[in-house]
């Protein structure tokens, strides 16, 4: 699947999550550390948007914490770092294009 846009760079704000839908995929973007991040929007606990999420810097990784029962997800990898959520997000390539964001979906 070739990368996809996915909105303008400037609808990612610094340390805020933005909810995109590309290809069919609602995801959650995030811009930190200066780099764009793209995993799923919905929580594998509850169906939560982490895109509505905060953002923590832990232990040289980037998390956000899912707003409804606080499980973390790494937004470069997916994976799921805290509980009550155990299975990971899918996470995405993303890149700034031309002041465009394009996921590769
Ligand atoms: S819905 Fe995300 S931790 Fe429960």
């Amino acid at each position: 699947m070739p990368f996809l846009k996915a909105c303008d760079s400037k609808d990612v704000v610094n340390e805020v999550g933005t909810c995109v839908t590309v290809a069919g995929k609602k995801l959650a973007l995030f811009r930190a550390d200066g780099k764009i991040f793209a995993i799923d929007d919905t929580c594998t606990h509850d169906e939560a948007s982490l895109s509505e999420g905060t953002l923590i810097h832990e232990e040289g990784r980037c998390v956000v914490e899912c707003p409804w029962h606080g499980a973390h997800f790494d937004i470069c990898t997916g994976a799921a770092t805290a509980l009550p959520a155990v299975t990971p997000v899918h996470a995405y390539v993303a890149r700034e294009v031309n002041g465009a964001v394009e996921v590769d979906v």
